[in-house]
């Protein structure tokens, strides 16, 4: 763990905003769709699974889980947000209330791709929840309907954030030392 450098958000306070966003999420859907509206929260692999295992527990709604992981096409089509499905969904969301659910939006290439393919199967109504949103390096805008911090252009680890793919069971969310 030498990578860690400068502690952003704490468990406490991490956990404090997941708590709203559900009860945000449950009382507009609840009131959009009625009581028994079951959401398809959909988590793009890896990043995301932490911060939806406790979403989806401050959610009182019926929730369903399903899971999608991409692999992008390397450095040079990475601008272009080209991504491959590595992994789909298990299941139809045709005429389903999905929310997709991500640790981190950048540059909302990897995300834009995904809700693309996403809209062609037909959902009966698509929206986006993030824990972190970094606007300041967005390419491609992306209309986020539930939004837990606003950060910086800083490299973030911890809370399913990696560094080479480690840290991400730190509870805390922390800067990565940038030498090294
Ligand atoms: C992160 C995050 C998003 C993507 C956002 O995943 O989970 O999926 O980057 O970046 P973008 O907005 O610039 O497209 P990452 O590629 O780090 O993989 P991981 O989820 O396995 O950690």
């Amino acid at each position: 763990m030498d990578f860690i450098d400068r502690l952003v958000f704490r468990e406490e306070e991490i956990q404090k905003r997941v708590r709203d966003l559900g009860k945000e999420i449950t009382s507009d859907y609840a009131a959009l769709y009625g009581e028994g509206a079951e959401v398809r929260m959909v988590s793009v692999l890896k990043g995301g699974f932490i911060f939806l295992a406790d979403l989806i527990r401050c959610v009182q709604l019926d929730v369903t889980v399903d899971f999608m992981a991409i692999t992008s096409y390397g450095e040079a089509a990475a601008s272009s947000g080209a991504v491959r499905i590595e992994q789909d969904l298990s299941m139809s969301i045709e005429d389903r209330f999905v929310l997709v659910v991500e640790d981190i939006i950048d540059t909302g290439l990897t995300l834009h791709y995904i809700l693309r393919n996403l809209r062609s199967r037909n959902p009966r109504d698509l929206r986006v929840c993030t824990l972190l949103d970094r606007e300041v390096r967005r390419i491609a805008p992306i209309d986020i309907s539930y939004r837990g911090f606003e950060v910086g252009e800083e490299f973030l680890v911890g809370y399913g954030l990696d560094y080479r793919q480690k840290g991400r069971n730190l509870r805390n969310i922390y800067t990565v030392k940038t030498a090294g």
